[in-house]
């Protein structure tokens, strides 16, 4: 087992009632980037909080460098060349960069002491890994690509030589994610094992030596990526069948204007500028994707178009008619569908039925109601037919969704606002937390909706998404529309306005 940085054998860990991992068997090979590919909820975080010590397994034995060894604290982990990078991440923001390394490893020597050490020699890591970072910078000063260049640097500087990385790309633009790649490939030359998790399989396609593949827990297949490895192959031991769906490309044109959105400016809940002379149309039979990182506006600007936020300036039209700042209700009458990111508490009664939830927003109309009265009937096997079109795992239409886990519940939510026929569907985030059959589901279901003749706009963190599915794409950057780019686009030229870098004319393209 001397080649092997890390084996694992026979690994359980057990939740109450959820295995989340059933005697997996995991091997690192030394000097290798390791993929760990999964489905959401298929136990690659648990596994590997296991090897950090954050969780003690069940059963199962893990080897470090050949010796076997007992991982029950993450110091251990640490003290046994183990670095870890959560997929959220645990930096104090106030601090500087250096300060943030040296409260993890107080215990070595007092803070005070060698500061001025510590920053040089994370300079020096930096350098070597052309990170770019400045220790004496302050976290909340620092992009979110920079806090995980950070988090990657504390893990080096604690003498990490095998490090684990949670969805490290997720946060990343394709530029980032390029210079990120190049900085793992560095530290595979210096010797490096890396554990990548992910469930993007482009990425596994071009960095991963190896890749590890789990499903419900159990590992399905370790193997050798080489030029003979498909998407489809990954996809199928990730999936347990093949996939269902092929996109066909939109062959029709756009038509009329339906909603207009002119030089609008919103502010978010904390009262801050999150939209600034935002301007948009919607057309007929048209996907518009608004690409960006996390947190620029993206949400406020769904919120607005949902009725849900009020605009502070600019005017939102619809068929012509302002209906700027008119009541949520107004929208939803008007057939403005809306599938919000924060399912739980936007788009949800937790303590109501599932078969009501899904006629929320009709109960009071037919067929479910008539003369006053619900109707009993229609409302259930409306859910029948919901439940079997979107395959959504419940025992029965009685229970509440509360009960559901986070995907069954975005099912719902879909259903209900998908099948109620909109003129406009506004849908933010709408495959994060699916697996893949039921994300590739939902695709199709927006293409369908398109197809209908609908007004769709797509808020993904998710790029590939974006680009599979829109017709134009739109970027926020920092509250305002950087520029809008035709479906298919370059993803780097997309990427260079996602980082901040304006069309010109932006404004006026939309
Ligand atoms: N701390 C925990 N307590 C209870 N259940 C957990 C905990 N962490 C993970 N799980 C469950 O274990 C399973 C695997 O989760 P996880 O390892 O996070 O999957 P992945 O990282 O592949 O998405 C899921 O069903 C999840 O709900
Ligand atoms: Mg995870």
């Amino acid at each position: 087992m001397e080649q092997f940085a890390v084996s694992m054998r026979g690994i359980t860990k057990i939740f109450s009632d959820v295995k989340a991992n059933e005697n997996v068997d995991f091997s690192l090979r030394k000097g290798s980037i390791h993929g760990l590919l999964g489905e959401n909820g298929a136990g690659k975080t648990t596994l590997m909080n296991v090897l950090y010590g954050f969780y003690r397994q069940e059963e199962g034995d893990v080897w470090i460098n050949g010796v076997k060894e007992t991982i029950d604290s993450p110091q251990k982990a640490i003290s046994l060349g183990i670095g870890m990078v959560h997929q959220h991440f645990m930096l104090a923001r106030p601090l500087t960069v250096v300060e943030n390394v040296m409260l993890g490893k107080k215990s070595r020597r007092g803070i005070l002491l060698d500061t001025k050490e510590t920053a040089r020699e994370l300079a020096a890591l930096s350098d070597r890994y052309r990170m770019g970072i400045d220790p004496y910078s302050h976290v909340w000063q620092l992009s979110v690509g920079e806090q995980q260049r950070v988090e990657i640097l504390t893990a080096l500087y604690m003498g990490a030589n095998i490090l684990i990385l949670d969805e490290p790309t997720a946060v990343l633009t394709p530029q980032e994610t390029d210079v990120f790649f190049h900085t793992l490939r560095e530290m595979r030359n210096d010797g490096k094992s890396i554990i990548l998790i992910t469930h993007k399989l482009e990425e596994i396609i071009s960095i991963v030596d190896e890749v590890t593949v789990l499903r419900d827990g159990k590992m399905i297949g370790t193997k050798c990526v080489d030029e003979h490895v498909t998407k489809d192959d990954l996809t199928k031991m990730m999936v347990g069948r093949d996939v269902l769906f092929h996109f066909t490309p939109n062959t029709r044109k756009p038509g009329k204007e339906i909603f207009q959105i002119r030089n609008i400016s919103a502010k978010n809940g904390k009262g801050l500028v999150a939209l600034s002379d935002f301007s948009l149309d919607l057309r007929e039979g048209e996907i518009v994707g608004i690409a960006g990182v996390d947190g620029n506006g993206q949400s406020e600007l769904c919120e607005v178009l949902a009725g849900l936020r009020k605009v502070e300036n600019g005017n939102v039209v619809l068929d012509g008619e302002d209906v700027t700042n008119r009541s949520p209700r107004f929208y939803i009458d008007k057939r403005i569908s809306y599938i919000a990111e924060d399912r739980q508490n936007t788009s949800l009664a937790l303590n109501w039925s599932l078969k009501m939830n899904l006629v929320l927003k009709n109960f009071a109309r037919p067929p479910f109601a008539k003369h006053g009265l619900l109707q009993k009937n229609a409302i259930e096997s409306h859910w029948d037919e919901m439940q079997k079109a979107y395959q959504i795992k419940a025992n029965c239409c009685d229970d509440t969704a509360r009960c559901l886990s986070g995907g069954n519940q975005q099912k719902v939510i879909l259903a209900r606002e998908i099948e109620s026929d909109p003129r406009v569907l506004v849908a933010s985030q709408p495959t994060r937390g699916l697996d893949v059959g039921a994300a590739e589901y939902v695709r199709q279901k927006l293409l369908d909706t398109r197809n209908n003749g609908a007004a769709v706009l797509v808020v993904s963190a998710d790029l590939e998404e974006i680009l599979q599915l829109s017709d134009r794409i739109a970027v926020l950057y920092d509250g305002k529309l950087m520029g809008v780019l035709p479906g298919g686009s370059d993803p780097f030229e997309i990427g260079e306005l996602m980082m901040g870098k304006k069309l010109e004319g932006a404004q006026n393209e939309a």
